[in-house]
């Protein structure tokens, strides 16, 4: 079986890799900043290592088959990081977004969209077979969006309510990240992986209000009134490159991928399953 080494894996979709790569009996080493505030069952092993500083990532590297990489780290570390984790990765899985979709939400020019095609030239230029991990817009980006307001009250106020997306269930995309470490024949694939449903911002906060058992209410806000709002909980680039995705985006049904079903034959998570799976983060 396969070694891994999860860098980002005490993150969203990495705990979930983890957590399935533990499941599968596969061996698993975790790289954190701070291990000791981390808690993982016994059978991960742990390291220190941070991605802006190459020497730490060695211990984490050694004697690993495949990598599933993570990348939320300054742009400036680029380039030492993935010089490392080249010269000893067998295989990479790199978890990036649609850059390559036609669909106007994928498409609108932003900084984290730069340094993931920067990535992902820099990991296929480096002759380490790889899987880049395509995944639209995550289920749990409405816990940061939305929690807050739905534990304090009954009322979301949230632009662009009539712009759907395809909300992927992070369990999902582990899923084909676990398949893409452990399984061969995931070389130089680019899977495109979406939740299973088109539903717009409204029916989204509507169905977390289904799966609490709460009826919410739910107000429009302008596109100005939104990046005022938002910013002081988002960094500005995130505010705007969301703001300029759904604006992009409106009027359009969200792009759908059937890839997640071929690769696993099962359906992906609704997103009704996922916020019935997470009630809890939106109970007061
Ligand atoms: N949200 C979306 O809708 C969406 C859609 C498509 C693609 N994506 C992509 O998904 C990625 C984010 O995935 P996620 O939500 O699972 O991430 P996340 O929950 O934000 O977790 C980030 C992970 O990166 C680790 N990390 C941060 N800085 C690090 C450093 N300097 N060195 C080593 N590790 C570091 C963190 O570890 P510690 O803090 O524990 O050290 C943590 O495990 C981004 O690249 C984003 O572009 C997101």
């Amino acid at each position: 079986m396969n070694r891994i080494l999860a860098i980002g894996g005490t993150g969203t979709v990495g705990r979930q890799v983890v957590s399935q790569l533990v499941e599968l009996g596969a061996p698993v080493r975790v790289l954190a900043r701070n291990p000791k505030s981390v808690s993982f069952p016994a059978e991960v092993e742990l390291v220190p290592g941070d991605l802006t500083l190459p020497e730490s990532l060695d211990a984490g590297l050694r004697n690993i088959d495949a990598v599933f990489l993570v990348w939320v780290a300054p742009p400036s570390a680029v380039i030492p990081a993935l010089e490392r984790i080249k010269q000893k990765a067998r295989r990479i899985v790199f978890l990036s977004a649609p850059l390559k979709t036609p669909h106007p939400l994928f498409q609108q020019p932003n900084l984290a969209r730069n340094l993931g095609l920067q990535i992902e030239a820099l990991i296929e230029s480096s002759g380490v077979p790889y899987t880049f991990l395509r995944p639209g817009m995550f289920a749990p980006n409405s816990k940061l969006w939305w929690g807050k307001q739905i534990r304090e009250g009954n009322l979301v106020r949230w632009p662009y309510l009539s712009v759907p997306t395809a909300p992927i269930d992070e369990r999902d995309i582990a899923a084909v990240a676990v398949r893409a470490l452990t399984e061969n024949g995931h070389d130089r694939a680019e899977y495109v992986l979406t939740g299973p449903q088109s539903l717009t911002h409204f029916e989204q906060i509507s169905t977390i209000g289904a799966a609490i058992g709460h009826s919410l209410q739910i107000e429009e806000l302008s596109p100005e009134e939104a990046r005022r709002e938002l910013l002081p909980a988002f960094p500005r680039p995130v505010v705007n490159m969301l703001v300029d995705a759904w604006a992009a985006a409106s009027g359009q049904p969200a792009f759908i991928s059937s890839t997640f079903q071929q690769l696993t034959g099962r359906s992906p998570y609704t997103f009704l399953e996922w916020a019935t799976a997470n009630a809890q983060a939106f109970r007061a």
